[in-house]
């Protein structure tokens, strides 16, 4: 069988991990694909950076033409943000490939659109890297209970947040102390704005939304507090209490069922509730639905390795695709049931 040519555009935390384990486990992605995966380009803005285990004929800083080549079979972005990456999924649906990126900023902003492009060009856009890293929760929302009716998805869906949030409430570590380890591990976003003003959260609220509830929900559809303004004495407070403090995203059906909301703030927690002893850059989403009843995913929410697991599983998914001549679950089937626009703050 001939080798499936795979584009990497973007190669820092995330990327790097991919492109580790596509090179370590050839033989087992090999195995599970039916054939084997060829790295054909590596997209990257500093092309004299060092790379370990990376060509360096491979890296290029021309991502356009890299997509353009008409011969890859699969690009997977993880350069972040809108443009030029929205481009660049457009650009390599044209060109007869399909997409997996962790993209979430992008997807809350134009899922519906790239899902679209996807389907018009018969290809496939995979996403479970973009919403609480490592845990697989895309697929099993769009695909293992889309036989059930979701009514709740709740959890702690920034790993950046968890951290800073967990340090300072189990070590007295200041904010910025916080932040700046978080960053140096490779949680935090280019931007870490995006994190803790509630950003990166919302867009995962908007994504799961969506497919949970059969409908579109975009970023600023979403209500957003950020966790900026947490100090120490508001930790004193909740821990007198028997509590803590967590960043949740919380998306519900109204209680008639005829619309949805999505809000993402900071939440008082009992030190009894489950989510409370989510430690670290660690996340935890519970999904409540009328047949299963209550179903609770954890695991690690960001890092370059877990994220780059769920990229690699969304890989082997694209390319069984590819080799069968067929396509996965587009855009969840839309009903149009509205979004209780609580809006953006
Ligand atoms: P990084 O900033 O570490 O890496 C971004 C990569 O994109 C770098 O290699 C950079 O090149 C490259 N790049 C930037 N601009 C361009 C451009 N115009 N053309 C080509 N390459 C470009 O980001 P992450 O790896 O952390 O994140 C990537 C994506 O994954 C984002 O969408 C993020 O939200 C998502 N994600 C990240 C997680 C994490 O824990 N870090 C977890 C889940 C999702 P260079 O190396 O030369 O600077
Ligand atoms: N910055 C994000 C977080 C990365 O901290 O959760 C994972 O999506």
């Amino acid at each position: 069988t001939r080798p499936l040519k795979v584009a990497l555009l973007g190669c820092g935390v995330v990327g790097s991990e991919v492109a580790r384990i596509m090179t370590t486990h050839a033989d087992d992605l090999a195995a599970r694909i039916g054939a084997p995966l060829e790295l054909a380009g590596v997209a990257v803005r500093r092309p004299a950076k060092v790379r370990e285990g990376i060509d360096p004929a491979l890296v290029t800083t021309d991502a356009t033409a890299l997509v353009k080549r008409g011969d890859i079979d699969v690009v997977v972005e993880v350069i972040g943000g809108i443009e030029p990456a929205r481009t660049l999924i457009t650009t390599a649906f044209e060109h007869g490939a399909s997409v997996v990126s962790a993209n979430k900023a992008l997807l809350a902003k134009d899922g519906a659109a790239l899902h679209a492009a996807a389907q018009k060009h018969g290809a496939d856009l995979y996403y479970e890297a973009a919403v609480a890293g490592a845990i697989p929760l895309i697929r099993p929302l769009r695909e293992s209970l889309a036989g059930d009716k979701v009514n709740r998805v709740l959890g702690i869906v920034n790993g950046t947040t968890n951290f800073i949030l967990d340090k300072m409430d189990s070590t007295g570590a200041g904010y910025q102390e916080a932040l700046d380890e978080a960053t140096a591990l490779g949680y935090a976003e280019a931007d870490p704005t995006a994190d803790v003003e509630g950003f990166d959260a919302a867009a995962k609220a908007a994504i799961l939304a969506g497919i949970a509830f059969h409908t579109r929900v975009r970023l600023d559809d979403v209500y957003r507090e950020g966790m900026t303004e947490i100090t120490a004495a508001d930790f004193a407070s909740a821990k007198a209490m028997g509590c803590t403090i967590k960043l949740l995203a919380i998306c519900e059906r109204a209680w008639d069922g005829g619309s949805v909301t999505a809000r993402v703030h900071p939440a008082m927690l009992p030190l009894s509730h489950p989510l409370a002893s989510v430690r670290e850059a660690y996340n935890a989403v519970f999904v409540e639905s009328d047949a299963a009843g209550q179903l609770m995913f954890y695991g690690p929410g960001a890092g370059g390795s877990p994220t780059a697991s769920a990229v690699l599983g969304d890989l082997v998914a694209v390319c069984r695709n590819k080799l069968s001549e067929a396509t996965g679950p587009g855009e969840s089937a839309y009903t149009g049931l509205p979004v209780d626009g609580m809006g953006a703050v």
